[in-house]
């Protein structure tokens, strides 16, 4: 008599769905929903999560590929290579992806050390510690981009450096004074004792979002509400990184947050993490100057510092079963 077994990923579902949630998102909205089909994972984009101020959904969808990395992540952990669909129903445009499994493949040494960081890796916004990366990282990183579709340019010279910093700081300037940036910030930022499980906790940001040398002007998540509780100074970041993606579209933003999550899962594993800066990316014509002033042969999707730091403690994240639909 033969058995069905249950699909792998069916069978998995609740350890996947956690995987995927783990995955960094614009100011922690989480804006992703899960179904679970007969041999699938379907991911959905949740757009009563969308930032108002997220016009055309970019940074919502860059949110939703990462937790579609983290995802595909699971599935290898699981010993099978996954089989993904971009965007695989015309009807259905909230269906940003159905993940199925393929043939079996053990799971390499970078996988693991990738799934050991999940639990700790974070948005680090505090001060960095001292000392270059670990040899041959940032090369690692790159492949890491290119092998999802992106490409990870270093910003090297202090020239260039300067003039992003210059676009970056007036980006900022800009959007303090905006009324909907600002609403959108107090919607989405939480006491350090709050137990809500999304939104950006006080205990990971700093009171002044301004830059310092070597340090690009932070999203200012405090606003002058002494709420914040991370430190300030330190010193300047490693490295600096523009994540690009040869087009504008849909696929290009899920594939630029696959690549955003592989790339802070492989630094997470050696110790070094990010500070993400996409504010001043959500202004088209910010994003065209800096594609042009830095001569990116790209479209800019996320601006990073790297250095290392110390593991800090993971933030909230809703559990799988309020991110499932039936
Ligand atoms: C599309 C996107 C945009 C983000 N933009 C910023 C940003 O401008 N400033 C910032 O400090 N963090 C930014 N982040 C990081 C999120 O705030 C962070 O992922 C979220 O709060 C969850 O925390 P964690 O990454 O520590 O798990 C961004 C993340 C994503 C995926």
């Amino acid at each position: 008599m033969t058995t069905l077994r249950e699909p792998v990923v069916t069978s998995h579902a609740q350890f996947l769905i956690d995987m995927a949630a783990r995955a960094p998102s614009v100011h922690n909205s989480q804006p992703w929903r899960f179904r679970i089909g007969p041999s699938t994972i379907e991911v959905y984009c949740d757009k009563q999560r969308k930032l108002r101020t997220d016009i055309l959904g970019r940074d919502m969808l860059i949110s939703c590929g990462a937790a579609l990395f983290g995802l595909r992540l699971g599935v290898r952990s699981l010993g099978y290579l996954p089989v993904v669909q971009l965007l695989p129903d015309p009807t259905r445009p909230h269906l940003v992806a159905q993940v199925g499994t393929g043939a079996s493949a053990p799971v390499t040494g970078e996988e693991n050390r990738m799934l050991e960081a999940v639990p700790y890796r974070h948005t680090h916004r505090g001060p960095f510690e001292p000392g270059p990366l670990p040899d041959g990282l940032l090369r690692g990183l790159r492949d890491d981009a290119l092998a999802e579709g992106a490409t990870l340019a270093l910003v090297k010279e202090n020239a260039a450096y300067q003039r992003l910093a210059g676009i970056v700081a007036a980006a900022a300037d800009h959007l303090y004074l905006d009324p909907r940036t600002q609403e959108e910030t107090r919607r989405w930022t939480r006491d350090a004792d709050s137990l809500v499980r999304d939104g950006v906790s006080a205990q990971t940001f700093a009171a002044t979002a301004a830059g310092h040398p070597g340090r690009l002007t932070q999203r200012d998540f405090d606003l002058g509400r002494g709420l914040a509780q991370l430190p300030t100074g330190g010193e300047s970041p490693a490295a600096t990184a523009v994540l690009l993606t040869p087009g504008e579209n849909w696929v290009e933003w899920l594939r630029a947050g696959q690549a955003l999550h592989r790339v802070l899962l492989h630094a997470a594993s050696k110790r070094v993490f990010a500070s993400l800066y996409s504010q001043p990316l959500e202004l088209p014509a910010t994003r065209a100057l800096i594609r042009d002033r830095l001569a990116l042969p790209g479209n800019p999707q996320m601006l990073l510092q790297l250095g290392c730091a110390n593991i800090g403690e993971p933030t909230a994240r809703r559990p799988a079963d309020e991110l499932i639909d039936a």
